[in-house]
């Protein structure tokens, strides 16, 4: 749906550089580093049911990034997604394909809720490649060729969903768009004609905004969470708006919900201070869930919003499991939540909290991660301290922890106990006095050296009347087209309470001729805007995505830039090249790739989205038809295989 949007002017930051710092790091590091290297290379991906002592084969060794020697690609307004030569891209799994042996995709929208339960959702973005894993040799072997992908659904466009659009509503359209949402995972396999989904599989389902999921933690049967349908607290019905992801050391998919408020709407006009907190009102945002289903309407059940605004954990190779909510990462809008493992062993999941002036947060386990030991696993995400991000002016930084009792957080002051602080995330964070970003996105950790970097995508109301000014870590009024801000944990291990920071890349058009929207880009791409999606590879490569909103994107500032588009950086260098431009009307969003590096697979969202397509939602509009090209007709957000023609790895 259209997005934040502004005009900018600039502030350039004063912090010193960060290379001196990585330089120093990456000195202390030399030695152990590569043996770190490879432990590290194993975390994104599942390497379930395997004893600490049978460690897996090494991936491929990647020193350092070295060059990125694809060919810079220009800005596009195509209708088409287009790649460096040499290249190749093509569509593995579009909204409404089936997740099993499901039933086809209809083009005129008339499949039924029942039959969108086993299809593809709407709306693709983070996602996860979980390779199986050969176990015959003496080293187990990660496939490159097989396993099995997770990827987010993350919200419904009424108006290509259905038939008529909203012309009418009804309870079947409202169970439909509950099926469109959710998460998808898929078995994927390399064979002659190159990748597909396996057809039938036993690894096939969807999670849904009506499937059953558990709940866990502090939070977990507590009074906030306990409804009517659920008077123990602890079964949820579904996940939504499940934006970015992350992957558990031990094989799991993390599914965040982002923007679950607006599915919500307070029928009394009357919205708790917290429902004001998280954005819910009187209206919601159009999707008119809680005409037919009254549980989205908080006047009717206050509680049943206390349920969303969590992360999601969901084991792709046991569809017999149900997914838990697990309330220790905290509620807030998640983007994404990315795991790594902290000095001593201990799970460090980093997570933004996509809104201006929110946060960035770090949750670290109490007890250490043994990947081989899933069940014990499972239990590191339910006890630990959420820590929130204050970044100092100095270039320093501290992580406060949003305990009760600590940093303000006592029943004097409004908080109950741990659990209400978790239900309050954002108001403990007020309270324990943290930086106000401009709308963490997704957030990756360098595998060399586990510097932390985060996109702050825009925000168009930094240093506006009655709004926070300008600061170091975001130093730009009115930023229209956003940054990237990067940080260095103390001794590089990732559960340190203070960090150093810096900011990476100003994004931005020295085309405009216009000093304070320029940007500080370097290298060949010169020009993009509003980054989101975000991911290093093995190799070290930074992997940037952009979300423009629709309602500026190629016009006034944004009209050079193109469709939105994926690029990559050398992380020492700061150099960018623009890898992939997508179709008109989408964002790029949702990386992952095999362990060789040779497939990298990416998501279109919202191909053919216009600014007004949420307000005028009765007929879709259709100005693009991709993938399936004008013989298709409705525009699909889809899954897209990239491979070089060569087979090389993706980048050299
Ligand atoms: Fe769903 Fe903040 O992107
Ligand atoms: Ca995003
Ligand atoms: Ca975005
Ligand atoms: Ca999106």
């Amino acid at each position: 749906m259209p997005r934040h949007h502004d005009n900018g002017i600039s502030n350039p930051s004063s912090n010193p550089t960060f290379e001196d710092i990585d330089r120093q790091r990456r000195t202390l590091l030399k030695g152990g580093g590569a043996a770190f290297a490879v432990a590290i290379c194993g975390v994104p991906m599942a390497m379930p049911f395997l004893s600490n002592s049978a460690l897996a084969a090494p991936p491929p060794s990647f020193a350092d990034v070295g060059p990125i020697a694809f060919s810079n690609i220009a800005p596009s307004t195509d209708d088409a997604v287009r790649v460096p030569p040499g290249y190749l891209a093509s569509v593995l799994y579009a909204w409404g394909d089936p997740v099993s042996s499901g039933p086809a995709f209809k083009q005129d929208a008339s499949n039924t809720a029942a039959e969108q339960a086993l299809q593809s959702g709407m709306h693709h973005d983070g996602m996860h490649f979980f390779p199986f894993w050969n176990t015959a040799g003496a080293f187990p072997v990660a496939s490159s060729t097989h396993g099995l992908m997770a990827i987010n659904h993350e919200y419904t466009d009424d108006g290509l969903l259905h038939t008529d659009g909203m012309k009418t509503w009804s309870a079947e359209k409202v169970k439909k768009a509950q099926a469109a949402h959710g998460v998808s995972v898929i078995e994927v396999r390399h064979e002659a004609g190159g990748w597909q989904v396996v057809r039938p599989s036993n690894y096939g389902r969807r999670v849904t905004a009506a499937s059953e999921i558990g709940m866990s933690g502090p939070v977990a049967g507590t009074a906030a969470v306990k409804t009517a349908a659920d008077p123990a607290g602890a079964n949820v019905l579904g996940t939504i708006n499940n934006c970015a992801n992350g992957a558990t050391p031990w094989g799991t998919y993390l599914t965040c919900e982002e923007n679950w408020n607006l599915y919500f709407v307070n029928s009394s006009k009357n919205m708790t201070p917290l429902e004001k907190r998280y954005g819910i009102d009187d209206k919601g945002a159009g999707y008119r869930w809680q005409e037919f289903d009254e549980r989205f309407d908080t006047a009717k059940h206050p509680n049943e919003a206390h349920r969303f605004g969590w992360v999601v954990e969901i084991d792709p190779f046991d569809p017999t499991k149900k997914p838990v909510k697990r309330t220790a990462l905290g509620r807030i809008k998640h983007e994404g939540a990315v795991t790594t493992l902290a000095a001593d062993g201990r799970l460090v999941v980093y997570m933004g909290d996509d809104e201006r002036f929110e946060y960035i947060y770090k949750f670290v386990s109490r007890y250490v991660c043994v990947p081989s030991n899933k069940e014990a696993c499972a239990q590191l995400l339910d006890e630990g301290t959420l820590y929130v991000a204050r970044f100092d002016a100095d270039g320093t930084g501290t992580w406060l922890a949003l305990e009760h009792g600590k940093n303000g957080l006592t029943t004097a002051n409004g908080f109950a106990d741990q659990a209400d602080v978790l239900v309050k995330t954002r108001l403990a964070a007020d309270r324990a006095g943290a930086t106000k970003m401009d709308r963490p996105e997704w957030i990756s950790v360098n595998p060399h050296n586990k510097d932390v970097y985060c996109t702050l995508t825009n925000n168009s109301q930094r240093g506006t009347a009655g709004k926070a000014p300008t600061d170091a870590a975001n130093p730009r009024a009115s930023n229209v087209f956003g940054h990237i801000v990067r940080w260095a944990e103390r001794a590089a291990d990732s559960a340190a309470l203070s960090f150093e920071w810096n900011i990476f890349v100003q994004c931005g058009d020295p085309d405009l001729g216009v000093a304070a929207k320029a940007g500080d880009i370097k290298g060949e791409a010169r020009k993009f805007g509003s980054p989101d999606g975000l991911w290093f590879d093995e190799r070290g490569v930074l992997w940037v995505q952009t979300d423009v909103s629709t309602s500026v994107l190629n016009t006034g500032d944004y009209a050079a830039i193109g469709n939105n588009q994926m690029l990559a950086a050398n992380p020492v260098t700061g150099e960018f090249r623009r890898f992939l431009t997508g179709p008109k009307g989408c964002e790029i969003t949702g990386v992952t790739s095999t362990p060789d590096l040779r497939t990298l697979f990416i998501n279109v969202q919202h191909p053919g989205e216009t600014a007004s397509e949420r307000s005028d939602p009765d007929k879709p509009k259709l100005v693009s038809s991709w993938p399936d090209g004008a013989a298709g007709g409705r525009p699909r957000a889809a899954t897209v295989v990239i491979r070089r023609a060569d087979g090389g790895i993706i980048g050299t």
